[in-house]
């Protein structure tokens, strides 16, 4: 089924727009009005790099950085680049309405990272209550934009954020999203070592979640083909569920991926707008609403649209291997969501 939405999308036409957007200067100043992109906790370290990649987007005229520590000096500094965008920086609780209010998507990467040795689960108490209020504010204050979050544990927040926003009064599941895609980055980047091709020529769709086992790499639908027997497979697949506790251990206690997740939201977020404008995008996976397995969220390749999510292309095509990790993957995603529905309960 991916091989075909593959030959549907004009995946090469796609990558092209990501690596050219990424390369352009030549705005014009008469441009008219694109998108207003907020990212919360813009100044963190996946914050300050994810708004250096979206002040060079041309899709992106308005950046709000906002942040509970002082947005202005990097602000002012990313508002010298000779891009259209504007840069917009606020400061604290008051100001995270002014923050949200006519934002057309609005990336959560506000909170704890991990520090070696912590699980992401370990993060629930401290970000839990952060990404509440905010999806709170974003129901409130703009209940079109579509809400990325990329705040850990991520299986669980997203749980957290849809029920803030369904006592909030507005809660629309096309427009929630958990970030996972630097699980699939990381997972074009391996294949693509291993397989000696260019990461951009891979494509594989990484199910489930994004914490250990619930990451499933579905190797038997990748493109091209994957060249390594069994063996060869579980060790890439160990290392993209483990992927973030490698750069968290290298930090040795100095947080953990930011640079790599900033670029994977940066992509993520193209493809957002690029569905807000009714242009074509390869399919990203994202963690969803979804009824594709028993788990109430749950992260397949999703294609984008004005509204949101237009697409849901659900689970793969698997092998007999590949659907065990799936079912181990649902049973742990269905108590993180039960988790998060709990928490907003108190
Ligand atoms: N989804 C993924 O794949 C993925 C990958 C890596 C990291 N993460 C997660 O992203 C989050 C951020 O990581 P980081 O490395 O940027 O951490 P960081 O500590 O460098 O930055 C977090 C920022 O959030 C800000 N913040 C805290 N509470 C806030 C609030 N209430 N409102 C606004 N801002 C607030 C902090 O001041 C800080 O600037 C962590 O939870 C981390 O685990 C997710």
């Amino acid at each position: 089924m991916f091989k075909n939405q593959l030959k549907l999308t004009n995946f090469s036409k796609t990558r092209l727009c990501w690596q050219l957007y990424q390369a352009s200067t030549s705005q014009r100043l008469t441009q008219t009005r694109q998108f207003r992109v907020a990212v919360v906790g813009a100044a963190g370290g996946i914050g300050q790099p994810l708004a250096l990649l979206l002040m060079t987007n041309k899709l992106v005229t308005e950046l709000a950085l906002h942040d509970t520590e002082t947005t202005q000096g990097f602000g002012k500094d990313l508002s010298h680049i000779s891009t259209v965008c504007k840069v917009k920086p606020y400061f604290g609780e008051t100001e995270l309405k002014k923050a949200i209010d006519g934002s057309h998507i609005v990336m959560i990467t506000a909170g704890m990272p991990r520090k070696p040795g912590q699980t992401r689960d370990f993060l629930f108490d401290t970000n839990a209550p952060i990404v509440a209020r905010v999806a709170c504010l974003v129901a409130k204050r703009a209940p079109k934009a579509l809400v990325g979050i990329i705040t850990n544990p991520v299986n669980a927040v997203v749980a957290v954020a849809a029920e803030a926003m369904k006592k909030a009064g507005c809660y629309d599941p096309n427009r929630l999203f958990g970030v996972t895609t630097l699980d699939v980055v990381r997972a074009e980047k391996f294949i693509g070592e291993h397989m000696n091709i260019h990461p951009y020529d891979v494509r594989i769709p990484v199910v489930g979640g994004h914490a250990g086992t619930t990451i499933v790499p579905i190797f038997s639908q990748c493109q091209p083909p994957f060249e390594g027997d069994e063996k060869c497979i579980a060790a890439i697949v160990k290392r993209i569920q483990t992927g973030g506790d490698e750069v968290v251990k290298a930090k040795a206690g100095k947080g953990s991926a930011t640079l790599s997740m900033a670029y994977a939201a940066a992509r993520f977020t193209n493809a957002l707008m690029r569905g807000l404008k009714g242009k074509a995008c390869a399919p990203e996976c994202a963690y969803v609403q979804s009824d594709a397995t028993d788990a109430p969220f749950f992260s397949t390749p999703l294609s984008f649209g004005k509204d949101g999510i237009k697409k849901n292309h659900g689970l793969p095509e698997m092998n007999e291997s590949e659907k065990k990790q799936v079912k181990v993957a649902v049973d742990a995603l269905k108590k993180s969501a039960a988790k998060g529905v709990e928490f907003m309960k108190k």
